[in-house]
């Protein structure tokens, strides 16, 4: 009898679906698998009205086809007054935070977070969570610890702003995790995985090129085994950051990792790997529905202990992507 695991659903609590033809392409690839996601703001110009979050979100439910997922959008983080998130309120899961200039188009980001103050205060009363990019413009191995600190003021200053620190890195991260109430923390695919060995230590393998880069050994066993034992404060980001091939294999490679259509099963893989598949569905789905307070969506996701193939590329639209560790085979699939 073939091992299968039902996933309830599997939420996917950071995510990039980007825009126009290559949104067409990545859009339904997560829909199909996911209940609902994340979806980041760092469009080109960023999602920072309601105007444009609203006509946004009619463009990907366009590009979902009949899937049932729920598209769970975030303001690009700028100053807004009160009345604006008031309108923002329903509309939003959050407010994304990126220091200026430290990932793909981030240039309209926060330079100074003195300046971000007033904001966060009337986030913090009108308790809308803020999801923050933590990383500094220091050395590229040092930049997340860097930012601890901003983390550490921003949970002081601020106990009942509810704050995700997105796609953690390092076992300092989780360390702060602990320390505070109102911090919560989301972790993608890749870090669980690999470390900087795996991207420069050998060949350079672009595709597995991203920002926050991976990190030492030490560090991510220490984010397994915190999303292994299903850590009740830390959730499935995958952070899923599609690029056209052209631009990943390119001198100047954009930073981001594509795994949302093979996150699910090679989670199982490694959840397996180390005797955890009970805490799968905490990590992927209870932590982040219990954290947000969110709707469950009544979508299961069947995945079976038999052999896939993940693929070279996903095409269509005119776009072309290639995904986390493609042509490789993993012992968990679809059942579909
Ligand atoms: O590697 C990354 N890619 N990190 C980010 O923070 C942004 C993302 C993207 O949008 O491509
Ligand atoms: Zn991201």
């Amino acid at each position: 009898m073939l091992m299968k695991i039902e996933l309830d659903s599997p939420l996917d609590m950071h995510l990039h679906l980007r825009d126009g033809n290559m949104m067409r392409l990545v859009a339904p690839l997560s829909a199909r698998y996911f209940s609902g996601a994340v979806i980041m703001p760092n469009l080109v110009p960023p999602v920072n009205s309601l105007e444009k979050l609203l006509a946004y979100k009619q463009r990907l439910t366009e590009a979902l086809y009949s899937y049932d997922f729920h598209l769970y959008m975030t303001l690009f983080f700028q100053n807004y007054t009160e009345e604006e998130l008031l309108r923002a309120r329903s509309h939003i899961i959050g407010i994304k935070l990126y220091p200026a200039g430290v990932t793909t188009n981030s240039a309209n980001g926060v330079a100074n977070i003195l300046q971000a103050e007033t904001t966060l205060k009337i986030m913090e009363e009108l308790a809308i969570p803020l999801l923050v990019h933590g990383e500094t413009h220091g050395f590229v191995m040092d930049r997340e610890q860097e930012f601890l600190d901003i983390y550490r003021d921003l949970a002081i200053r601020f106990p009942k702003l509810k704050i995700s620190m997105e796609h953690i890195t390092t076992a300092a991260a989780l360390k702060l995790l602990d320390e505070f109430e109102n911090l919560y923390a989301t972790v993608t695919l890749q870090h669980l995985l690999i470390t900087l060995d795996d991207v420069a230590g050998g060949l350079l393998r672009p595709h597995l090129f991203c920002k926050p880069i991976a990190k030492r050994p030490e560090d991510r066993d220490a984010l397994q085994q915190a999303a292994l034992s299903g850590h009740p404060k830390l959730m499935f980001g995958s952070d899923s950051a599609p690029h056209p091939v052209h631009a990943k294999e390119a001198c100047g490679c954009a930073a981001g990792v594509f795994t949302a259509p093979i996150a699910l099963p090679m989670l199982a893989e490694l959840f397996e790997r180390h005797h955890a598949l009970d805490h799968l569905q905490a990590f992927i789905s209870d932590n982040a529905h219990r954290i947000y307070g969110l709707p469950r969506q009544a979508k299961t996701v069947s995945l079976i202990r038999q052999e896939m193939t993940i693929p070279q590329k996903y095409a269509g639209f005119g776009e072309r992507v290639v995904p986390m560790n493609a042509k490789q085979t993993i012992s968990w699939s679809y059942e579909d």
